[in-house]
């Protein structure tokens, strides 16, 4: 699915993050319980509404692979398209093969309508090796524990759409 026809609701603009933004993001990733690792202000883009932060996502970038990640929209703008967005930004942003990992069947859904696709741990590419950044497989290898030890419903998705044909 295309999500270009979407567009953002009056006085809110999408736009790359700042450093002055680092602690709106924190504030939004802690809020929504998500992991609170690897938030380089750098890698994100926000959505901001009348100099209010109200969404953010990521691409985290490893060797050879990037990853969709630290997507939240603060509670009380959700349900607006606001997600799905920043999701297809994110998506025509990357340049590198991509991939997330989700809690639960409703998200698997919500990128499912993005092209994305469940794919186990085991199927995950090995990308080769690239000087400063660690690889995808290996941040993976954490929730994969979680999910065997746990039951932790992680899922893994893989972009099917035009980065990765
Ligand atoms: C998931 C999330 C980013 C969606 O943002 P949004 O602006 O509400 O999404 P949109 O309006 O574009 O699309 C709505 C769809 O999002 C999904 N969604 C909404 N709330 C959700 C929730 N609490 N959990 C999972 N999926 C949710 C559903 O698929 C929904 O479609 P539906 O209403 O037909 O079920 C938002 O709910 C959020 O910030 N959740 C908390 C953080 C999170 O789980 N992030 C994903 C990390 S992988």
């Amino acid at each position: 699915m295309n999500q270009s026809n979407l567009s953002l609701p009056s006085g809110c603009i999408l736009r790359k993050a700042t450093s002055a933004d680092q602690w709106s993001i924190r504030l939004l990733v802690f809020s929504a319980k998500l992991d609170p690792t690897q938030l380089n202000w750098q890698q994100f883009w926000v959505i901001e509404c009348d100099e209010n932060l109200i969404a953010c996502g990521q691409l985290r970038n490893f060797s050879g692979a990037q990853e969709l990640g630290s997507l939240v929209v603060a509670s009380a703008w959700r349900g607006r398209s606001l997600g799905s967005l920043l999701t297809q930004h994110l998506i025509n942003t990357a340049t590198q093969p991509l991939y997330l990992e989700c809690l639960g069947q409703r998200l698997v859904q919500f990128y499912s309508c993005f092209d994305f696709v469940p794919i186990s741990f085991e199927d995950l590419p090995q990308f080769p090796k690239t000087i400063g950044l660690s690889t995808l497989k290996d941040k993976f290898r954490f929730s994969q524990l979680a999910k065997r030890l746990l039951k932790v419903p992680v899922v893994f998705m893989e972009y099917r759409g035009r980065t990765n044909s």
